[in-house]
């Protein structure tokens, strides 16, 4: 709005931990259409926030939010592994985004003090842990449209 003074506000999160994950290197993480995310791997909290999992073993499912900390820079435009067709960053999963926070949602094994055995990960190892909160999807499937990444696989498909 004309006139309007804009304060760009910065924040600083301090990790809550770190994953501990099968994968070394980023090939090494399956990408593109139809890749599957079941590897198994530990949420290792520090020490001073277990308490705050307290009760989380009764979900099945967690959503993990941490920072892709190997990351450099973004592009507002690129052609993701599962298209050949470029998209805007806000659009796509991609590593390389202005505040560079990735979101995944694993399966929760099993908790071992402030360890939580999990399955699903796509993260690097000594991934930086920023969050963890329970997953409560309420979006019927037949309400949630999937964009170029259906039509993406119809093409994949014909
Ligand atoms: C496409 S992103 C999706 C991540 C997350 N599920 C999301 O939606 O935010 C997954 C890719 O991020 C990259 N990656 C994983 N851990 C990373 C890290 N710590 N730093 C930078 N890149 C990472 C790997 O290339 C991996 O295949």
């Amino acid at each position: 709005m004309a006139g309007e003074v804009r304060t760009l506000a910065m924040f600083t999160f301090q990790p809550i931990g770190y994953v501990r994950s099968p994968y070394k290197e980023t090939r090494e993480i399956p990408k593109g259409l139809g890749a599957k995310h079941e590897a198994e791997g530990v949420l290792e909290l520090l020490p001073e926030f277990e308490p705050g999992l307290t009760d989380i073993e009764v979900f099945s499912h967690l959503i993990v939010i941490w920072v892709f900390d190997r990351a450099q820079g973004f592009e507002l435009l690129g052609t993701p592994p599962s298209d050949d067709r470029p998209h805007g960053v806000f659009a796509t999963r991609s590593p390389r985004r202005p505040n560079p926070i990735g979101l995944t949602v694993v399966e929760l094994l099993r908790r071992d003090g402030p360890r939580l055995r999990v399955r699903g990960l796509d993260m690097l190892d000594g991934t930086p842990i920023l969050d963890i909160k329970p997953y409560l999807s309420s979006v019927p499937l037949e309400t949630l449209r999937r964009g170029w990444l259906a039509e993406a696989e119809a093409r994949k498909g014909r």
